[in-house]
C-alpha cells in the first residue's frame, strides 16, 4: 500500500522554511505547528494561570511522554526514565551496574558509533576493556558482527542506525544472538526513533537509550532510558536525587531507598519542558498509519538512488539503509555544497559526504528540486 502524501496534508502540519527544503532530520527534525500551542497550555499556563504550583500538571506531561514512548516502542510506559541526553543516560547506566563495573569487565561496540557514546562509556567506565568494530567492516553484516560476539563479553553497545554512514545494524539478530551468549545489550536509537520500528517486547535488548530530537520532531532534551524489568534490580544509579527514591516525598536525609522500577535512574528535581513538547510530537507520530514515515522514506531515498546511483555511498537496501543518504561527488563535491546552499536546500556534510534525509514533511518536488541543482552544478 502506498501514500500520498500530499493529499493527507502532513506537510502542512509542520513549520517548514519560506524557501527551499529542510533534509535534515538526522539533525534535528522541524516543529509541529501546534507544538507552541500544545506548550503554551501544558507548560506556561499551568505555571502562569493556576494559583497552585504547576508539578501535578508538569508531572502528568511526563507520563503522556512516558506513554507516548511506550506506544512507539511497544512497552510498558514505566520501563522509560525520562533523561536529559543519551551520553548521561548512558554514562549512569554503565555505573549502576555490577557486570559492568568489575575490573575485568569487556565491551563491544563499533567505530561508527556516535563518538560521545565512547567518550561516556570509557569515562564512566575506565577500568573497562573496550573492543571496537572497525569502521572499514560492513556493519549491516550480521556476520561480521558474530566475528566480533563471544561469552568473554560483558555488554555489547548496538546502535540501531549510524549518523555518519547511513548504515543500519542488525539489531534484532545482534540483540538474539547476546542472549545466547549471556551478554548485555544496550541499543542506541538516536538516529532510528520514529523512522524505524524497535518492537521491544519482541526483541528485548536489556537496556536502549534514545532521544527526541530527530526523526520525532521534539527538541532537544527529550532523551530517555529504558531498562528491561528483569536487569532493574541489579541496577544501583551513582547519579540520583529525590526523584530516584522510592517514595520521594519521604524527605529523611538518611534513608535513601532506590526506586523500585527504572526511575531510579531519574535524579533530582526534572526537567519538564522538552518532555511537554516531545510528549506532544510522539503522540503526533503514533497517530500516523504505521510504518508511513519509513515507507515516504524509502520512496524519497529510492528517488536519489535512481539519480545517483554512483554517487551514493551509503547502503541502499531497505534493510541496510538509515533514513539518511550520503552523496560524495568527489572532485565536484564543493561545488555541488555551494549550489545547494544557494537554492536554500538545507543538507550537512560528514567525512563520507553530503547528507540528506527526506522526512514526511518533505515530498517528491523536494526530491526533484534537490536532482535538478546538483545535475547542474556537478
Ligand atoms: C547514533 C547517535 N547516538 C547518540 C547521539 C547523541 O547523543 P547525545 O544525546 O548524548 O548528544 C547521536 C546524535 O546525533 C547519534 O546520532
Amino acid at each position: 500500500m502506498t501514500f500520498n502524501i500530499a493529499s493527507h496534508g502532513y506537510k502542512d502540519d509542520f513549520c517548514l522554511p519560506e524557501q527551499g527544503s529542510y533534509l535534515l532530520s538526522h539533525s534535528v527534525g522541524r516543529p509541529l505547528k501546534s507544538a507552541q500551542q500544545a506548550f503554551s497550555e501544558d507548560f506556561f499556563n499551568p505555571w502562569q494561570e493556576d494559583n497552585a504550583e504547576p508539578w501535578q500538571h508538569w508531572l502528568k506531561s511526563i507520563e503522556l511522554f512516558q506513554s507516548a514512548l511506550g506506544q512507539l516502542f511497544n512497552h510498558s510506559p514505566e520501563c522509560f526514565c525520562p533523561q536529559v541526553n543519551l551520553s548521561s543516560a548512558l554514562c549512569k547506566l554503565v555505573m549502576s551496574h555490577p557486570r559492568l563495573t568489575k575490573p575485568s569487565a569487556k565491551i563491544l561496540m563499533s567505530e561508527l558509533d556516535f563518538p560521545s557514546m565512547g567518550y561516556a562509556l570509557r569515562q564512566a567506565l575506565p577500568q573497562c576493556q573496550f573492543v571496537f568494530i572497525p569502521n572499514e567492516l560492513d556493519i549491516t553484516s550480521l556476520e561480521v558482527w558474530n566475528r566480533h560476539l563471544s561469552e568473554e563479553l560483558d555488554l555489547v553497545f548496538i546502535s540501531q542506525v549510524y549518523s555518519n554512514s547511513g548504515q543500519q545494524a542488525p539489531v534484532n539478530s545482534v540483540v538474539a544472538a547476546t542472549k545466547q551468549l549471556g551478554v548485555l545489550s544496550v541499543v542506541d536509537v538516536a538516529q532510528s526513533a520514529g523512522l524505524l520500528a524497535l518492537d521491544l517486547t519482541e526483541t528485548e535488548p536489556d537496556f536502549m537509550v534514545g532521544s527526541s530530537v530527530k526523526w520525532l520532531c521534539s527538541g532537544p532534551g527529550a532523551a530517555y532510558l529504558w531498562v528491561h524489568p528483569k536487569q532493574i534490580a541489579d541496577c544501583e544509579p551513582k547519579d540520583v536525587g529525590w526523584f530516584s527514591h522510592e517514595n520521594p516525598f519521604e524527605f529523611d536525609i538518611h534513608q535513601f531507598r532506590y526506586h523500585h522500577g527504572v526511575l531510579r535512574f531519574w535524579g533530582g528535581t526534572p526537567s519538564v519542558a522538552p518532555f511537554v513538547l516531545a510528549a506532544h510530537s510522539i503522540h503526533y507520530i503514533n497517530r500516523l498509519p504505521i510504518g508511513l514515515i519509513r515507507q515516504h522514506n524509502l520512496r524519497l531515498l529510492s528517488m536519489l538512488h535512481n539519480a545517483f546511483a554512483a554517487q551514493i555511498v551509503s547502503p541502499k537496501e531497505p534493510s541496510q539503509c538509515s533514513g539518511t543518504a550520503i552523496l560524495q561527488f568527489g572532485d565536484g563535491q564543493n561545488r555541488v555544497i555551494e549550489a545547494l546552499k544557494a537554492a536554500k536546500i538545507s543538507v550537512d556534510v560528514r567525512s563520507l559526504g553530503i547528507r540528506v534525509s527526506p522526512h514526511i514533511y518533505n515530498d517528491e518536488a523536494d526530491i526533484e528540486q534537490l536532482i535538478a541543482v546538483i545535475h547542474n552544478a556537478a
